[in-house]
């Protein structure tokens, strides 16, 4: 495993089939050739993730699109217009003949453009759209620096490409732009607000499977314990010190970036740190909140 930071070291690693870790603004992905097949199936098996789950797909810009999908909704032209490149997915029917295994065999592709200067290097360069799910084991928390892909995906990758802490630290939001109007399949640091704000009308609902959205996700080995004020979180945390339980708190107010930002890193050293119990106070439900809430839900689901 190379640990780089020359996206010229990337290309060449993914122009080869090999398994590249990728910074973006959102969370680090495990990146391959998404039209290399045989490359794809190689981060399912890093993963361990069940095959039938599709990936994102990584482009440089919206030029990048037209020869993996059947059209591009005038939906779609509006959000990536305003939103391209940033933190912003979007499902779209698939050209059958492109990207079959990156995308599970689903008769439709997720795409993004993401916004970290390097991986818009190792896109142009490689000239390739890179599939890339987040760069952790199944059902485990997203990486948000490179030392996080290594301590889950260690030699299983070929090269990682450094790009320092991930700005935003939460996964982009999904829209599917399959149906009218759009549906968000998962919410993401683009509000359903903004979304509004462009096209109008979004749907709550829609019938296409986003797995990985439906079971418990981003979850850390320790108990992550959900409260909705700080004073009651501080009650919970004085009682669990008192009966000699390792616990700690974690409690943003209202700073709703600074919490986007840390929560994974927040949560992966409450396991390094062999905490038992995480007390987290719940944001409030509004903008990248809603995305917050959402990732704190799943991770106590398997508490
Ligand atoms: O911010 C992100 O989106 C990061 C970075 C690396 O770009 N990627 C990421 O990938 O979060 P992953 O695989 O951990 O999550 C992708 C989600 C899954 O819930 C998957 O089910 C959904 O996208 N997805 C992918 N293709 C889809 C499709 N064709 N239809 C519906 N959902 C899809
Ligand atoms: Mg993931």
């Amino acid at each position: 495993m190379i640990r780089t930071k020359d996206s010229t070291v990337a290309a060449a690693a993914i122009i080869a089939g090999d398994l590249v870790a990728i910074p973006t603004e959102t969370v680090y992905g495990l990146g391959a050739d998404a039209t290399n097949d045989s490359a794809v199936k190689k981060i399912f098996v890093a993963k361990g993730r069940p095959d039938s789950h599709p990936l994102i797909v990584h482009v440089y810009s919206i030029d990048d699109i037209a020869p993996l999908v059947v059209s591009i909704p005038s939906s779609a032209s509006l959000l990536c217009e305003k939103f391209w490149p940033g933190p912003l997915t979007l499902v779209l029917q698939r050209q059958s003949s492109m990207c079959e295994a990156a995308s599970g065999g689903h008769a439709t592709i997720a795409l993004r453009s993401p916004s970290h200067p390097l991986t818009r290097e190792l896109l142009r360069k490689s000239g390739r759209p890179i599939a890339a799910p987040s760069a952790n084991l199944f059902g485990h928390v997203s990486p948000t620096t490179a030392d996080h892909v290594i301590a889950d995906l260690g030699e299983s990758v070929s090269v990682v490409l450094d790009g320092g802490p991930c700005e935003v630290g939460l996964e982009s939001t999904i829209v599917d732009c399959t149906v009218n109007p759009v549906a968000i399949l998962r919410s993401g640091a683009i509000t359903a607000e903004q979304i509004e704000a462009v096209l109008g009308n979004v749907s709550g609902t829609s019938d296409t499977p986003a797995p990985g959205t439906l079971e418990s996700h981003y979850a850390p080995r320790c108990e992550v314990r959900l409260v909705n004020d700080s004073i009651n979180a501080e009650v919970i945390i004085d009682e669990l010190n008192e009966r000699g339980t390792a616990s700690r708190l974690i409690d943003y107010r209202d700073q709703l970036e600074a919490f986007a930002h840390n929560l994974y890193a927040d949560l992966r050293k409450c396991d390094d740190d062999n905490i038992a119990v995480a007390v987290v106070v719940l944001p409030v439900a509004h903008g990248i909140g809603l995305a917050i809430r959402d990732r704190l839900f799943r991770a106590a689901s398997g508490s």
